[in-house]
């Protein structure tokens, strides 16, 4: 350990002494847009984030998120009413469902016990990507959600939001958080289930319908016929008089605002450590973040008071199962961005994560290929062969054959591996296994125990009274 600090030293010093300068560097830097000629050749202190205040965000209706949490937790929004929002972002596994690829309606129970179903309960396919954890979304800078970034904010269309329902998305969301907040449940294997099961499913798969306003009619539906709810949305909207004026826009609303007030995170020992408080991090952690905003270059796109610059990048994460595809597409691959804008330039991109709490939210990548920090973060430093040696062994997915077969499908297709890694714009670089573990520490500097679990948390009961997970 002493050698360590001894070696590194001189870095450590100079990033420590402009860590406590951040608030006035900063100030420096984004009012004058001007940097001292001393200051702007130290490559991390010029890469620091601004520190988070409550203006990043946004506002938000104590009565909204109080009723979006109950939404949030209760499963009377799902066809079977067998799964809630909750079930994949739960406040016992940091937001996110702890599995490399979700487990939707049809399993039961949470995170590494969830089951996959039997008979014909069993789950049709794997949720074809990762649960990403909610940490931060109600910040203003999402301007797009999910993976591929398909909702997006969009100024030019009436409803304010470009999503996948086009023009009949809804008017009257209030954030990008709501306008998503319509997507899972007219997800068949994630929230709806199937035609033959319930109304929703029925709704979702009617072919002469419109499976958008079908799914979220259904809902609306439910919850004008749960009488508990009535007060609960009465507080939220004032507009609202009597059941008949509850709307999947209401819904989308509250549960916007809970997620939103629910996972703020930005009191973590990097944030402490900004503030000027030397002691926050470890020597180790110290040297990891001068790596990330340095050498190691990782803010070049985990930039911002979030770690992440918004934007789409091809980094060659190895393809697990089915795939996010189109509708009717048979192949089991996954294009990232280009599935949401069609352009070619954009296959094989995702969204850069905020790595806020990410020491907690393993498995990691779009699919959940990397069962480990370690394993994420070796990826990135040498992409390619990390992609050809990647085995899906090393994933702990349930087993069934109807599901299994889909799982190594694309890293068997030669030209698909060939097209995923062509795309990829990860430099490889070289650090040594005590740089790589001072990375890792870095990254464990971003979890914020305060904020892990949520701040309203579990309710002790949700207004349909159905059990919760
Ligand atoms: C079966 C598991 C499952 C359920 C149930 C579920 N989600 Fe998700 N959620 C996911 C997955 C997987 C993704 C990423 C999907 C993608 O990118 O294509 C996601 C993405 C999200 C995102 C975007 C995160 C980001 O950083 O882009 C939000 C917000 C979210 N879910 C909220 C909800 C809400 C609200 C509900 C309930 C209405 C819900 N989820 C139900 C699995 C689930
Ligand atoms: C070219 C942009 C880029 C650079 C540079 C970059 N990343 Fe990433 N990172 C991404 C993208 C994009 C993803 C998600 C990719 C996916 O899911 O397919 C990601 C994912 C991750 C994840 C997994 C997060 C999760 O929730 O799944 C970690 C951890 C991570 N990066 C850390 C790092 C570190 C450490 C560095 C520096 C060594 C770095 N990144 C450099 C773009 C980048």
């Amino acid at each position: 350990m002493l050698i360590v600090s001894h070696r590194t030293h001189s870095r450590r010093v100079t990033a420590s002494r402009l860590a406590a300068l951040t608030t006035s560097f900063m100030a420096l830097v984004f009012a004058a847009a001007t940097v001292s000629p001393a200051l702007a050749d130290q490559k991390t202190i010029a890469n620091l984030p601004t520190p988070v205040t409550e203006n990043l965000y946004h506002p938000y209706d104590e009565n909204r998120a109080l009723l979006g949490q109950k939404l949030f937790f209760d499963p009377l929004l799902s066809g079977n009413q067998n799964i809630s929002c909750a079930t994949c972002h739960h406040p016992d596994l940091a937001s996110g469902d702890g599995l490399p690829l979700g487990i939707g309606e049809g399993g039961a129970g949470i995170g590494k016990n969830r089951t996959i179903g039997s008979g014909r309960d069993l789950i049709r396919r794997r949720v074809p990507r990762n649960s990403p954890a909610l940490f931060n979304l109600g910040a203003l800078e999402f301007s797009s959600l999910f993976h591929d970034g398909r909702v997006e904010i969009d100024e030019k269309d009436p409803s304010g939001f470009d999503t996948p329902a086009d023009e009949d998305t809804p008017t009257g969301l209030m954030t990008i958080l709501a306008a998503q907040a319509l997507f899972p449940l007219t997800s068949g294997i994630e929230m709806a289930g199937q035609g033959t099961e319930n109304d929703i499913g029925q709704a979702l798969e009617d072919i002469y319908g419109n499976p958008w306003k079908g799914v979220w009619a259904k809902v609306e539906q439910r919850l004008r016929q749960s009488e508990p709810y009535l007060p609960l949305f009465q507080d939220a909207f004032p507009e609202i008089q009597s059941a008949k004026d509850i709307t999947i826009v209401h819904y989308a609303n509250a549960v916007g605002d809970f997620v939103n007030a629910e996972w703020r995170s930005s009191q973590s020992p990097f944030d402490r450590y900004m503030a000027g408080e030397q002691q926050a991090l470890t020597e180790q952690q110290k040297i990891g973040l001068d790596l990330f905003y340095g050498r190691a270059n990782c803010a070049s796109c985990h930039s911002g008071p979030f770690l992440t610059d918004q934007k789409f990048h091809a980094i060659a994460m190895p393809q697990i199962g089915p795939g996010r595809v189109a509708r009717l597409e048979a192949i089991r691959h996954d294009r990232g961005r280009a599935g949401a804008t069609n352009l070619i330039e954009d296959r094989y991109k995702f969204r850069t994560p905020s790595l806020r709490n990410v020491a907690l939210t393993e498995p990691y990548g779009h699919s959940g290929a990397y069962a480990t920090l370690e394993g994420v973060v070796r990826h990135h430093l040498d992409p390619v062969s990390s992609f050809e040696r990647f085995s899906l062994r090393s994933v702990a997915l349930p087993q069934h054959p109807r599901l299994s077969n889909e799982d190594g499908f694309i890293m068997q297709d030669r030209r698909e591996r060939r097209r995923i890694l062509a795309a990829n714009v990860l430099k490889p670089i070289s650090l040594k296994d005590e740089e790589v573990d001072a990375l890792i520490a870095f990254l464990q500097a971003l979890t914020d125990t305060s904020a892990t679990s949520g701040r309203l948390g579990i309710p002790v009961s949700v207004p349909s009274g159905l059990p919760i997970d």
